[in-house]
């Protein structure tokens, strides 16, 4: 699939997501380029059709751009609860467990996440997978000490590399925190490396996203098809 295919699925996916927000909701708001067409998708209807909702963002650039449409956006303590959050995903298994934070963001996604009652993912169709793990898992680790912790991860096999930019300088998150990308290549035990990277002293959170989503809409060429995880 080229980029350009990508893109047209990522959009079906966002545009399909955006069905799901109702006036007078409060939104959550993911990260990333198919979250980007959601948005884009939120604002048409907010400036043509009058939806009227309250978005909490899982990044600043998200909160630019939704800001950009006229939606409010308000810091996630000023509100009580989040109906429904909507995010993309870098990876996402038959079991709906997913890799996140490809776009250096899985900190605030999973403090969203999991202060929604409802939470739905919108991927485009290569992001599905059998084991998931071929998407260099990403670890937000604190600056101080950052090299123990990723010596530690060699220690292991975990294949660590810090983020860079294309100009070489570290990527920091919207919590100045690092990246750190694990290459597994395949993780087959996803709840037994969660429980090790978050007792790892210098890790902020990881973005093995396990049981945390309702629903996933996935773009597809016959259209957009929606998933709903059983029993939530
Ligand atoms: C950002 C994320 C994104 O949701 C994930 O990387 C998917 O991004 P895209 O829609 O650009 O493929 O987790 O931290």
């Amino acid at each position: 699939m080229d980029k350009q295919q990508q893109d047209a699925l990522k959009k079906a996916a966002g545009i399909e997501g955006a069905k799901f927000i109702e006036d007078g909701m409060i939104a959550g708001l993911g990260t990333g380029s198919t979250v980007r067409f959601l948005v884009d998708e939120l604002g048409r209807r907010t400036q043509e059709e009058g939806l009227k909702f309250t978005g909490v963002t899982t990044s600043r650039r998200t909160a630019e751009q939704a800001r950009g449409y006229g939606i409010e956006i308000v810091d996630i303590d000023d509100v009580d609860h989040i109906d429904l959050a909507i995010d993309g995903a870098d990876e996402v298994d038959k079991d709906f467990n997913g890799i996140k934070g490809g776009g250096a963001a899985l900190l605030w996604e999973k403090i969203v996440n999991e202060n929604s009652d409802y939470n739905i993912w919108i991927v485009d169709e290569s992001k599905v997978v059998d084991t998931i793990g071929a998407f260099p898992l990403p670890v937000e680790v604190i600056p101080y000490g950052a090299g123990h912790v990723i010596k530690r991860f060699e220690a292991k096999g975990y294949q660590p590399v810090l983020r860079l930019d294309a100009e070489g300088n570290d990527v920091r998150t919207d919590e100045n925190n690092y990246i750190v990308d694990l290459h597994l290549g395949r993780i087959d035990h996803p709840q037994e490396l969660a429980e090790d990277l978050i007792n790892t002293v210098g890790v902020v959170e990881h973005g093995l996203f396990l049981d945390r989503v309702n629903k996933v809409i996935v773009g597809n060429p016959n259209g957009p098809r929606v998933l709903t995880v059983s029993g939530k």
